[in-house]
């Protein structure tokens, strides 16, 4: 702790023209909440982690220690270190700023498919990252727990390390990732059943619809962000690329049909309503470009088999407009598009 406490100051007195200082600390990501850096701690045989750093503002500070209680739960309940949700180490308060020791990661799935150029995530791929992202939530739904900002900024592989191939016919280098196994990072808005609720929460391509009707959301609201994020691997892109609130419930009707008129007739926002439908002109220049960015669901299948089909059911079940009738993670972990991986293990332990 000591020693963290020293590379601290390090890190806070240094300019950041580099991105690394002294060898032993780099800048691992950056945010309005501060930095994340990679340490290397001499007093554990060299081990290598990371150091969230958080602003010496309140705001940030409260944020920050409602993530190190949740962590704290998490990784206590946690006794079999089974879950794949990231590790706290330590924290400590370091003239007030909150700064807290993770458990070294590699790169989010986000930014593994930038650096591959957007290349999709083969179905075999998704399925294996997805299994553990569910078990992942469903812990964490156990625990009376939301998430809240599941995105796959949040989603980190834990070694990203890859092979690179050339791919004669797209003409380009592509990466095949070593290891699948993912875990899911920043709990800092993570929400408790009891706790208040805000209005509005998510980053905005991963936003429920009831969270933008403003309706109250509940831990469902994850599996929707869950099913966002599966098609977003499948893809390589986002699905709801906007950031206008009636132009994503109108680009979410032309992926999944009409949005539920009890909703619609229950919302405060009256501005997204027209006699109990959503108040939507597709001959406008918004409504020509939902109509060209957007498709049927099943349309975004790149191929006819069983394997693509059980995920589009999968997805399809999790982005459910309705709250109430969409899937749980309880019944995700058991959707036949999992079977592959259950077969395998009973064969290695028959
Ligand atoms: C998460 O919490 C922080 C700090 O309270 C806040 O600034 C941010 O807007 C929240 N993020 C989302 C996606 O709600
Ligand atoms: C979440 O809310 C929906 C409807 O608002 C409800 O049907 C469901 O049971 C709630 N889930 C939990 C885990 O409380």
């Amino acid at each position: 702790m000591l020693y963290y406490m020293a590379l601290l100051l390090l890190v806070l007195t240094a300019t950041f023209s580099s991105p690394c200082i002294d060898e032993i600390v780099c800048t691992l990501g950056e945010g309005a909440f501060g930095k994340v850096v990679e340490c290397i701690d001499h007093s554990n045989d060299g081990t290598r982690v990371a150091l969230k750093i958080i602003k010496n503002l309140e705001r940030y500070r409260e944020a920050a220690l409602s993530e190190v209680e949740v962590l704290e739960h998490l990784n206590s309940q946690d006794e079999f270190k089974k879950c794949s949700c990231v590790r706290m180490l330590d924290w400590f308060n370091y003239h007030g700023h909150i700064c807290i020791v993770f458990e070294l990661l590699g790169l989010s799935t986000f930014d593994f498919l930038k650096e591959n150029g957007f290349l999709p995530f083969t179905v075999d791929q998704i399925r294996h990252m997805a299994y553990q992202i569910c078990k992942a939530v469903l812990y964490v739904h156990q625990n009376k727990l939301t998430h809240t900002d599941l995105k796959p900024e949040n989603i980190l592989f834990v070694n990203s390390e890859y092979d690179m191939e050339y791919n004669a016919k797209m003409k380009r280098d592509e990466r095949t990732l070593k290891n699948l196994d993912v875990k899911v990072v920043d709990f800092g808005n993570a929400t408790y059943d009891h706790e208040h609720h805000t209005s509005v929460v998510s980053t905005r391509h991963y936003r429920a619809p009831e969270v933008i009707l403003e309706l109250g959301w509940n831990q469902s609201c994850d599996v929707w962000s869950l099913g966002c994020i599966l098609i977003e691997y499948y893809l390589g892109l986002t699905l709801f690329q906007t950031h206008d609130s009636k132009e994503h419930l109108a680009m979410m009707e032309r992926v999944l049909g009409p949005i539920p008129g009890h909703m619609l007739q229950k919302t405060r926002k009256r501005r997204f309503v027209h006699h109990d439908r959503l108040d939507w002109d597709e001959h406008s220049a918004s409504g020509r470009y939902v109509r060209k960015h957007c498709k049927p669901l099943k349309q975004y299948m790149s191929a006819k088999s069983s394997d693509h089909d059980q995920l589009f059911d999968l997805i399809q079940k999790m982005m459910e407009f309705d709250p109430s009738k969409r899937m749980t993670l309880e019944e995700a972990i058991r959707h036949p598009f999992f079977d592959p991986l259950k077969e395998r293990k009973n064969e290695r332990w028959a």
